[in-house]
């Protein structure tokens, strides 16, 4: 039996808040044996800087950067072309994958039927990659896994045996990078405009791993908020939304969509740590929002001004204190 020790990155807003700034700078430090994507499918986009250059990933874990294992594991839903495709393109951009990317055997498949249906999507604004119907599928019992698609039969593997009965390691010390975010969560999220997977901790477990192997839980948060999809969200659209969007780059990693813009929800913020157990907050994009050089929150059924950035952080700091958590606050491009 191998010992488990398991670190999760969840987004607390409605994804988009820098997950993948964070999970590439936990890699990046060396601890871990595994990366593992544990929700969601193609519809992610994970925005990474590395050694300079940018890289979108979408279920590819960012472990590959870092020569460590990474598994898509058995939360996950994955169209096979399009995973080859994303292969190939880190292949060519130098990112050594072979022998370190593998497919948990029960992870479940985006047929080009899934494709086609979610194409017609108007209701929710999904990002047409066919996640709704593959796990509408996988729960109506008529779903296909990773394990039935011949070409992917090089790449499965059994997470049960990695994680328990790993004969490489003593100690088995996963990463799980999470996808979309608690706004999105098929329970938590603002039913029924959120994605169809399960986007908090608890998701993370159902990848393979005892409850109790969970050691720490960073939540990403931007300290304003974004949304994409069908549903009202945000603020007017003028001078304010207009700055946040240029200089935070809100624009779906995806599709390309403009995100929609709107202040702080400090309540949602306060939720999802709670629900999440979180153990480090990290809000991003502080300098953005210095650009504008406005200051909301909402809070209750009340919105907020502040006169500075410091005096909005010290506001947040406060309300969420909790017993072991901290609070870290960093700019678009700064490293944790
Ligand atoms: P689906 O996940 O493609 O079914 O889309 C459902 C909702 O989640 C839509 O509002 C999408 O815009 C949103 N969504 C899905 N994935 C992401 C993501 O990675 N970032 C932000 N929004 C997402
Ligand atoms: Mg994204």
């Amino acid at each position: 039996m191998s010992n488990i020790v398991a670190d999760v990155v969840v987004d607390v807003q409605h994804g988009d808040c820098g997950k993948g700034k964070i999970t590439h700078h936990l890699a990046r430090t060396g601890n871990y044996t595994h990366v593992v994507r544990y929700n969601g499918g193609h519809n992610a986009g994970h925005t990474i800087y590395h050694e300079g250059k940018k890289f979108v990933t979408h279920v590819i874990p960012c472990g590959v950067f870092f020569g460590i294992e990474s598994i898509i594991g058995p939360g996950c839903v994955v169209n096979p072309k399009r995973l080859l495709e994303e292969m190939a393109e880190l292949r060519d951009a130098g990112i050594e994958i072979d022998n370190l990317l593998s497919i948990a055997k029960n992870a479940h498949i985006v047929t080009d039927w899934h494709l086609m249906e979610d194409g017609k999507d108007e209701k929710i604004g999904t990002t047409k990659r066919g996640n709704g119907p593959a796990y509408r599928d996988k729960y109506a019992r008529k779903g296909v896994r990773a394990e039935q698609v011949p070409e992917l039969q090089e790449y499965l593997i059994d997470v049960y045996q990695e994680f328990h009965h790993n004969v490489e390691h003593e100690t088995v010390e996963i990463l799980f990078e999470g996808a979309q975010g608690f706004g999105l969560d098929v329970d938590w999220g603002d039913y029924p405009y959120v994605t169809s997977s399960h986007c908090t901790v608890g998701g993370a477990i159902l990848n393979g791993i005892p409850a109790q192997s969970i050691r720490k839980v960073y939540g990403a948060a931007k300290i304003y908020e974004t949304y994409v999809g069908a549903k009202e969200f945000g603020m007017e659209e003028g001078i304010e939304a207009k700055v946040i969007r240029e200089f935070g780059e809100e624009f779906g990693a995806t599709t390309g969509r403009p995100r929609k813009i709107d202040w702080f929800d400090l309540d949602a913020v306060a939720k999802a740590t709670d629900i999440n157990g979180l153990t480090t907050l990290v809000i991003n994009k502080v300098d953005v929002l210095e650009k504008v050089g406005r200051f909301m929150i909402y809070h209750g059924d009340n919105k907020f001004e502040f006169d500075t950035i410091d005096d909005m952080k010290y506001y947040i700091e406060e309300h969420l204190k909790r017993n072991n958590f901290e609070v870290i606050f960093s700019g678009n491009k700064d490293r944790i």
